[in-house]
């Protein structure tokens, strides 16, 4: 399966402010609760994006870790790099990899690979996950998080009343407890699935509309079957507006919640 993907660095550091304003959970404390990185590990983040994780797991282990963070994305690899001058961590290091692609480093070189919102949208998930299996040590684990179906629910119901139109299955959440977790399971030992869930509450309706138009990258497959063009892209959003005013107005708050799948399993 071939899915184009390729997210922007506003659309994504936007989606990342808004959950830590308005989110009741942190997700980066279930991370770590789930992870408990220690100082010595070598540790690969695979889709690393902005490098959110990284500086995660650097702090978690007062920059004794030793980390890699790897993207696709020169834009997304630019932002990390110039956090990671601005932090003077010495223990990240930041390079391109695609994923889809054979991982450019040796059998059984890390203690953890961890990959956020990312690695599911690997075109050949054996591939993927064979070369994941590949780079770990024996006896090491992989974590690998991204959105369950019923994620977001709330988004997906606005969207479909301002619209009149059926959502087309989201290729993340689709596949996440399908297709990867069973992909998984057959390379590694020990899988199991874990779940986060994170009510969002947006105060106002503005700040949910910044969400709408910041989540376009991430789901694209939903946007391009809805318009075509910047006019009938912002008449979109204005039924949007429409239908989560009116929802607001009924409410008094518009909550969604954000429901998180990790998929923890060892080689
Ligand atoms: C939703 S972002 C998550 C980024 C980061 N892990 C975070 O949680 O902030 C998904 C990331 O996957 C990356 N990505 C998508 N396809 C990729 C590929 N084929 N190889 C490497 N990275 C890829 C994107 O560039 C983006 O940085």
């Amino acid at each position: 399966m071939e899915i184009n993907y390729q997210e922007t660095s506003n659309d994504l550091l936007t989606r990342i402010r808004i959950h830590e304003t308005y989110g009741a959970r942190n997700i980066d404390q279930w991370n770590t609760e789930v992870l408990n990185p220690t100082a010595g590990m070598k540790i690969l983040d695979v889709g690393c994006g902005a490098g959110k994780q990284c500086f995660l797991y650097s702090d978690f282990t007062n920059r004794q870790a030793d980390i890699t963070g790897t993207d696709f994305s020169d834009e997304l690899l630019g932002k990390a790099i110039e956090k990671l001058a601005l932090r003077g961590d010495k223990n990240i290091k930041f390079g391109f990899m695609d994923f889809n692609k054979r991982f450019d480093f040796e059998d059984n070189s890390f203690d953890l690979l961890s990959s956020a919102f990312a690695i599911y949208y690997a075109a050949d998930l054996k591939f993927t996950f064979t070369e994941a299996h590949r780079v770990l040590k024996p006896g090491r684990r992989l974590f690998v998080t991204g959105p369950l179906p019923e994620n977001k629910q709330m988004f997906y119901e606005i969207i479909k009343e301002a619209t009149s139109q059926p959502i087309p299955p989201m290729p993340g959440s689709s596949r996440f407890k399908g297709d990867i977790y069973q992909t998984i399971e057959s390379i590694f030992t020990k899988t199991e699935l874990l779940k986060f869930e994170n009510p969002i509450t947006f105060p106002a309706v503005e700040p949910f509309i910044e969400y709408v138009r910041a989540s376009l990258s991430e789901d694209r497959k939903l946007w391009t079957s809805m318009f075509n063009g910047k006019d009938e892209y912002e008449a979109l959003i204005g039924k949007i507006t429409d239908v989560a005013t009116r929802w607001f107005n009924r409410d008094g708050k518009l909550v969604m919640t954000k429901v998180v799948g990790g998929i923890l399993a060892a080689k």
